[in-house]
């Protein structure tokens, strides 16, 4: 990877205590294998939410991987599809949804929804999500401002003032008409010209929808990245915008980004469908709990029924087996698949998924586990105290 992409998709919120945290709790957990249990064939699919999967993990939706590689989510796309594995497209992605969707080839998929302060964006997205045939919609509530991030703050680097990751903006047609307003407004300013205002001009420009000459001519892709600039989030997002998504679509929506209990029993309450516990990789907030940890108190507070998704920090099949046997019914998978990409394109990102799952077979048939629903509590136990890693 070039440093930029390494900073971005490496990097972490601060001095990076939570991703240390992330990796810290599993090793405070460790696996109980049981013997002679006559099991021999093991089947690692489950359902979650309607939505058929070969193993419990989902790829993780992440934004501006086309830092890592050209044509990234198509060739994500492609990966996931090949291991039959279903892949959450990020709101920040760099190719329209229509075109991850149709690399999908009939694997499912989910749309991760970032809220823009423009509600007909909003609406906009989602309906673009269900015409491409999402199967849900993951709302992420933790990123309504970016983290903290030395790694790219040191290179002075953020993709999306570079236009990277906003190609579901650049394709919407609500996104469109705000960006050629804005373009009409501003195309008669006098700019500042540096190398570096030209740099980025040309990057922009690149990655806008239509011909690099054309763009270049024309207001609209600065226009773009501004316009996103000033609406592709919302710090005033609350309860009452979640509550509001019965009305506006008909998928299961899930909330990315829990770790307290009470905000879990909230967003049940609020007739959201699942949640997933995650801290963002570690990417918002520096010296948070480890999102492991905060599986264990949110599965305790909602109860064994509810949909309880978990990522940051998953490495391995052990890793897996375990954030499973806390309660989690399934696993988003966030930067290794970006690794495999970086290594080997799609094909990469099919093996990362694939070593991943047949780790889990592994230890599900040296643990007596048949089916992913019997992997519980009983199959793992809290390190003893003061036992070193
Ligand atoms: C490069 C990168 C970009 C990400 N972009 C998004 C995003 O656009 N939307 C989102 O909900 N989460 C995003 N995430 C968070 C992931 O979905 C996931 O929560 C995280 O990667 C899990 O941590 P781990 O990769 O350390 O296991 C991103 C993560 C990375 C590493």
């Amino acid at each position: 990877m070039s440093r930029r992409a390494w900073a971005y998709v490496a990097g972490g919120a601060g001095q990076g205590r939570t991703m240390r945290h992330n990796r810290e709790a599993f090793e405070r957990w460790r696996i109980v294998p049981r013997m002679l249990h006559g099991v021999r064939h093991r089947e690692l699919g489950t359902e979650v939410l309607g939505t058929a999967l070969s193993a419990p993990l989902l790829l993780a939706p992440v934004g501006a991987a086309g830092l890592v590689r050209p044509d990234s989510d198509l060739l994500i796309a492609r990966g996931a599809s090949a291991a039959g594995t279903a892949y959450v497209f990020s709101n920040q992605g760099c190719q329209p949804m229509e075109d991850t969707a149709a690399a999908m080839n009939g694997t499912p998929f989910w749309y991760q929804l970032y809220w823009s302060t423009d509600e007909p964006l909003v609406d906009s997205l989602i309906q673009r999500a269900e015409a491409a045939g999402a199967a849900a919609l993951v709302v992420t509530v933790d990123t309504t401002l970016l983290g903290w991030r030395p790694q790219d703050l040191d290179l002075g680097s953020l993709p999306f003032a570079r236009g990277e990751g906003i190609a579901q903006y650049t394709s919407d047609p609500r996104f469109t008409i705000l960006a050629t307003e804005r373009a009409h407004r501003t195309s008669a300013e006098e700019n500042g010209i540096t190398v570096g205002a030209i740099s980025t001009l040309l990057a922009m420009s690149r990655r806008h929808p239509g011909r690099l000459l054309d763009n270049l001519r024309s207001a609209l892709p600065r226009a773009a990245v501004q316009t996103f600039l000033d609406i592709y989030s919302n710090p005033s997002l609350s309860w009452e915008h979640l509550a509001s998504l019965k009305e506006r679509t008909v998928l299961p929506v899930l909330v990315k980004g829990i770790l307290h209990p009470d905000d879990a029993r909230r967003a049940i309450d609020v007739g959201i469908d699942g949640i997933v516990v995650s801290n963002h990789g570690g990417r918002q907030v520096d010296n948070a709990i480890a999102a492991l940890d905060a599986l264990v108190t949110v599965r305790e507070a909602v109860g064994p029924d509810p949909v309880v998704l978990f990522d940051s920090g998953i490495r391995t099949g052990a890793d897996l087996f375990v954030a499973l046997a806390l309660g989690a019914d399934a696993c988003l998978l966030g930067r290794p698949h970006l690794y495999g990409l970086a290594l080997a394109g799609a094909d990469g990102v099919r093996q990362v998924i694939e070593n991943m799952v047949a780790e889990l077979d592994l230890i599900m048939g040296l643990t007596g586990v048949a089916a992913i629903a019997g992997i519980g509590r009983d199959h793992v136990q809290a390190a003893p105290v003061g036992a070193h890693h």
